[in-house]
C-alpha cells in the first residue's frame, strides 16, 4: 500500500490556490497539509483560522493541520470549528501534551504529536498509544524549500518499534522521489511535501512520483 500523501500548501500559489487544490486532488492525494505559525514557536507567520474555513469549502480532503505555534491549546477548538480533520502539534510546545491529546480528541478530530530535529524519539514514547499520527520533521520547521536532514529518518524505525498497530508516521520536510522513499522504506507511511509538488512543473507528475 502506499503512503498517505499530504500535499504542503505552504508552497502552492496562493493567488490561485483553488487551482492547485485540484491538481492534487486530480493526482490522488488523499490530505491537504496546511502549516500554521506564529511567528513566535517558528520564525516565520503563515496562515490560520480564516484560509482554512475556505479550503474546507472547497475540499473533501482530510484537513491535515500542523500547527506550529506556542500554546497550541488555546487554538484547538477554532481549528476544529475552521474544518481541520487532524490536528498535529509540537512536542516542544506542549506543557501537558497528555491534555492537549484529550481536547483534540474531544473536539472530534484525529491527534498528531510532532517532534523537530533535535528532539530525541523517546521524548514522546509515553504518548504514542494516545495518539493517531506522528510527525518526525526532516527539516526545522519554519519554511518550505530545505534539504532533507537524513539523521532525522533514524528515529522513524525507532518509533515504530514502540508504536501500537495503526499509528500514523508521518515525516516532513525535504521530502521528494528520493528522500520519500528511504523514509517509507524506514516504515513511514505518510508523506508531507510542499515545494517538490507545488514548485514542480508538473504538479500532478511530482504528486504521482510520490504515491508510487
Ligand atoms: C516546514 C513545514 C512543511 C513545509 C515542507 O516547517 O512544516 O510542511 O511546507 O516544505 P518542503 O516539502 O518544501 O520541505
Ligand atoms: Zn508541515
Amino acid at each position: 500500500m502506499s503512503a498517505i500523501l499530504s500535499p504542503s500548501i505552504l508552497s502552492a500559489d496562493f493567488a490561485n490556490l483553488e487551482r492547485d487544490i485540484r491538481l492534487v486532488e486530480k493526482a490522488g492525494a488523499d490530505w491537504l497539509h496546511i502549516d500554521v505559525m506564529d511567528g513566535h514557536f517558528v520564525p516565520n507567520i503563515t496562515i490560520g483560522v480564516p484560509v482554512i474555513k475556505s479550503i474546507r469549502k472547497i475540499t473533501n480532503l482530510v484537513l491535515d493541520v500542523h500547527l506550529m505555534i506556542e500554546n497550541p491549546e488555546k487554538f484547538i477548538e477554532p481549528f476544529v470549528k475552521a474544518g481541520a480533520d487532524l490536528i498535529t502539534f509540537h512536542y516542544e510546545a506542549a506543557e501537558k501534551p497528555e491534555e492537549i491529546i484529550s481536547l483534540i480528541h474531544s473536539a472530534g478530530v484525529k491527534a498528531g504529536i510532532s517532534i523537530k530535529p533535535a528532539t530525541k524519539p523517546e521524548s514522546i514514547y509515553p504518548y504514542l498509544k494516545d495518539v493517531d499520527l506522528v510527525l518526525v520533521m526532516t527539516v526545522e520547521p519554519g519554511f518550505g524549500g530545505q534539504s532533507f536532514i537524513h539523521e532525522c529518518a533514524s528515529k522513524i524505525p525507532l518509533i515504530k518499534e514502540h508504536a501500537p498497530a495503526g499509528l500514523i508516521i508521518q515525516v516532513d520536510g525535504g521530502i521528494n522521489n528520493i528522500t520519500s522513499k528511504i523514509c517509507t522504506s524506514l516504515g513511514a507511511n505518510s508523506l508531507v511535501a510542499g515545494s517538490y509538488i507545488f514548485k514542480a512543473e508538473d504538479i500532478e507528475a511530482a504528486c504521482q512520483s510520490l504515491l508510487h
